[in-house]
């Protein structure tokens, strides 16, 4: 299906009579023709020929007769590859005819845990998680159409020291008051509230030293004040999950708690397999790999020297849980850069146990932060993190307002429902359309804009097909329609939609959704300019019929490549 990669295997065979032994034909996008091979100018070099020779001879061998309608070797030695508008035309036909798009489901399917979100209990969400969220939630999405099975995992910070005093703190407020307040979802109050206790009263901090005592050592009494937090955080946590579009439900809550019971049995695998050392009173792995900046080998700190077990030790439980007994081979983290080290070590240490062989293999989904206009931390005006539900909350509000001036004929519920698809699509695309590696700066004008690289821009295009539909008075196009791409731009258009599985493919083990984002970004700009030159609706015949086979496919590659993304695509903007 897939254009570079049937041209690609046209010509290795060629490539490789040539060469006596395997080439990549090195297939890209050209200006000069469609498609080109570079492969010839470093086979030349190898072989001490011309190039331009090596180049004919490539291009004499290949068989692309039915695919191409010129094959021209050009510059110092390239091969220019015009595909025949037929060929073009019957691919399209055959993308059309498949309901996933040219999109395989995969023939060895894997049980993937994806790691995201992991908001902590009476805290509030802040920004950060936003970015594990949407990049998990995506994760998710694409590989479960793809066919694996996706063990959505939420680790939630519901376990520790602080509880104690939460818990306290919630005695002292009276359960009903505590529960009013957390279910608002003043969280960060609350804990602040708990915090300066804390801090002030002593009396109070022997109480909480006291209460996490109780808990860890399962206390009845204590663990259903605990489990009282513990459900009305996780309720406010999925109204935000509702709010955002994200696939996470209550049965995806896996908070560190729920590995309590295998730290002892984990960190006693450790100590029997001879990888635990003793360190400053604490129980610690010094896994292979890790150094600090002196060259010091670096302390994974799996046992406190208070005896207590921490972020490490729960991790290392958690990842022997996903392979040992979830049996998945691929672990997905979605966390902060600033926890690279952290999974680093966490990894080599479950390798060290044999926990983490081959098929199996973690990888740290790392991303960097979100930047406020001045290029700094997103920070409130009063200086905190900013609330996620604040940020939100914002997003829709300016997307309706857009929405109502840019179509006053639209309704109260109509203006509502696309503010939301917007304003939510607007956050989410902003944030998977930049290299995760990097920060990224929060800008309203830029990602609610209509023009560039944005949700609303593909959303756009999305509806202006939908009612180029409407308007033809059908649902879509006519299934066996034959689809005759001639015009450059009509030609163009059908060669970024036959590269959407590609992209999926790429993005499936790179998990870099900007390449995907960019790619429907490609596949909007070349509708427009279609759009701009090839009427459709006022063409007649059979070009009439083909066009609008252009436009539903664009339509389908655009609604599935944002749901992939987790956005929504409504009918009328
Ligand atoms: N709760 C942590 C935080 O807010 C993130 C947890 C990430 N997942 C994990 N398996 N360590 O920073």
């Amino acid at each position: 299906m897939d254009l570079e990669k049937l041209l690609t295997d046209r010509l290795a065979p060629a490539f490789a009579a040539v060469a006596g032994g395997p080439v990549d034909p090195v297939v890209r996008r050209s200006q000069h023709a469609d498609f080109q091979s570079d492969a010839p100018l470093a086979l030349a070099r190898r072989l001490g020929r011309p190039p331009r020779a090596i180049a004919a001879e490539v291009r004499d061998r290949a068989e692309l007769a039915d695919l191409c309608a010129a094959v021209e070797v050009s510059g110092p030695g390239f091969l220019n590859l015009t595909v025949a508008d037929r060929a073009l035309g019957d691919l399209v036909s055959a993308l059309a005819a498949d309901p996933r798009l040219g999109v395989p489901v995969v023939a060895g399917p894997e049980t993937v845990v994806v790691d995201y979100s992991a908001p902590n209990v009476a805290k509030e969400m802040h920004v950060g998680h936003l970015r594990s969220t949407v990049i998990g939630d995506a994760a998710a999405r694409l590989l479960e159409w793809l066919g694996h099975r996706v063990r959505r995992a939420n680790h939630l910070g519901d376990w520790g020291t602080p509880f104690g005093m939460l818990i306290e703190h919630l005695v002292d407020l009276g359960e009903a008051e505590a529960a009013q307040e957390l279910s608002m979802g003043d969280l960060d109050g609350f804990y602040t509230a708990a915090r300066a206790k804390f801090d002030d009263d002593a009396a109070f901090r022997e109480r909480s030293r006291l209460r996490v005592v109780a808990l860890q050592g399962g206390d009845a009494a204590t663990l259903r004040l605990w489990q009282l937090l513990v459900a009305q955080s996780e309720s406010y946590f999925l109204t935000v999950y509702d709010l955002l579009d994200v696939t996470l439900s209550r049965t995806d809550f896996r908070g560190e708690s729920s590995y309590h019971e295998l730290l002892a049995p984990t960190v006693g695998e450790l100590d029997r397999l001879g990888l635990l050392r003793r360190s400053d009173g604490a129980e610690c792995v010094f896994p292979s790999g890790s150094v600090g900046r002196d060259g010091e080998p670096l302390p994974l700190i799996v046992r406190k020297s208070d005896g207590g077990y921490g972020y490490p030790a729960t991790d290392l439980a958690a990842l022997r849980h996903r392979t040992g007994t979830l049996g998945a081979t691929r672990l997905l983290y979605v966390v902060g850069l600033p926890q690279r080290r952290h999974f680093e070590m966490v990894f080599a240490t479950a390798a060290q146990a044999g926990w983490l062989a081959p098929p199996a293999r973690a990888e740290h989904v790392g991303f960097g932060s979100i930047l406020g206009p001045d290029g700094r931390m997103l920070r409130s005006r009063a200086g905190g993190a900013v609330k996620l539900v604040g940020l939100l909350t914002e997003a829709v509000e300016r997307a309706t307002a857009l929405a109502r001036e840019r179509n006053p004929e639209l309704g109260e519920a109509e203006a509502a429902e696309v503010g939301r698809a917007v304003g939510i699509g607007a956050v989410k695309y902003a944030d998977l359309s930049s290299d995760r590696h990097k920060d990224y700066v929060l800008d309203w004008e830029r990602m609610l804009s209509l023009d560039g690289n944005t949700a609303p821009y593909l959303q756009y295009a999305y509806s202006r097909i939908r009612s180029i539909f409407r308007r033809a008075g059908v649902a879509a196009a006519r299934p066996d329609a034959a689809v005759e791409p001639v015009e450059p731009a009509e030609r163009a258009l059908a060669i970024e939609l036959l590269g959407f599985p590609a992209v999926v493919d790429e993005v499936a083990g790179s998990l870099e959704f900007h390449h995907l984002a960019a790619y429907l970004h490609r596949v909007a700009s070349a509708f427009s300019a279609f759009y701009e030159r090839c009427p459709v609706l006022r063409a007649e015949g059979p070009a009439r019929e083909s066009r609008l086979v252009l436009c539903d496919v664009t339509a389908r590659v655009l609604h599935q490549g944002l749901d992939l993304l987790g956005i929504r695509t409504p009918e009328r903007l």
